[in-house]
């Protein structure tokens, strides 16, 4: 699959520049700026977040086409509860509409989609469309989507803890038992890599309560572009980005052993 020319402003092709072995297999990303996006144009909010799928459907396109496996989006989280309800509305509808209206496409394009988050409050009309989308997708293997609403990792490492609890306390497991790989089979993302790559559009550095516990040791892009204006170009910049970087994982770049005692010796 090839992702095409993308050219940059002196005319470059961008995709040129990307190593097709150094792709990353999990990308999450933070769709920040909507709000702020609609506002700045006299807009209604809600128009950011209807902008805001648009530019979805083309990542989804770039990052299966680059050879990504996964995409991680954080499209609703625990906190966005506190948003006043006529846009809490909107985005419930929005989710709706949108896997009504590309779901049949999503399923061509062998993509499956999940949704990963507590459902429980949201309506059933909802609720039973991610059900059949999610059940319609299931045996799509060549690119995952995975879809954050009513997400917050707190509350996913939480319950994670609880469901150990639970096991140590019926005696399903010993304490000493519990590890990282134990730990991860709780979570909600079980049997999924880590994210390699976290992109973030609109310039903020936070993690939002977004993934705590598998982002660890992703590496982290900032855009300043709004999401609304994130393309494929952006998308491409951050891979760019991504692939320059020397992932260590808390340890030290490999050197041939005579350097590495070479560097001791010297003062
Ligand atoms: C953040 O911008 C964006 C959201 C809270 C919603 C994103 C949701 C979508 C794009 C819809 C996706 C739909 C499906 C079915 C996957 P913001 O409102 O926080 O922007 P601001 O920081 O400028 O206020």
């Amino acid at each position: 699959m090839s992702l095409g020319e993308i050219f940059d402003k002196k005319n470059n092709d961008l995709s040129k520049r990307i190593d097709k072995k150094k792709v990353p297999e999990h990308v999450a990303i933070i769709m920040d700026g909507n709000g702020r996006w609609a506002t700045k144009k006299g807009l209604p909010r809600t128009y950011g977040h209807k902008q805001g799928v648009s530019v979805l459907k083309k990542i989804i396109k770039a990052s299966k086409n680059l050879g990504c496996k996964v995409l991680t989006v954080y499209a609703f989280s625990t906190e966005n509860w506190t948003r006043p309800s006529k846009e809490v509305n909107f985005l419930i509808n929005l989710f709706s509409e949108v896997l009504r209206n590309q779901i049949e496409e999503i399923h061509e394009e062998a993509t499956r989609i999940k949704f990963i988050g507590d459902l429980t409050p949201f309506p059933e009309t909802l609720k039973k469309i991610i059900s059949s989308s999610e059940s319609l997708t299931k045996n799509n293997n060549d690119f995952l989507f995975n879809v954050c609403v009513n997400y917050g990792g707190r509350q996913e490492i939480v319950k994670a803890a609880r469901e150990l609890a639970l096991k140590s306390s019926s005696g399903e497991i010993k304490p000493s038992e519990v590890n990282e790989e134990l730990f991860n089979s709780e979570l909600l993302t079980r049997g999924l890599k880590d994210p390699e790559l976290l992109i973030r559009t609109s310039g903020e550095k936070r993690l939002s309560n977004f993934l705590l516990w598998q982002l660890a040791y992703s590496e982290i892009y900032i855009s300043d572009v709004l999401w609304p204006e994130f393309n494929e170009y952006e998308f491409l910049k951050a891979i760019i980005d991504y692939q320059s970087r020397n992932r260590r994982f808390g340890g030290i770049e490999s050197l041939p052993k005579e350097s590495f005692e070479d560097s001791q010796c010297s003062s």
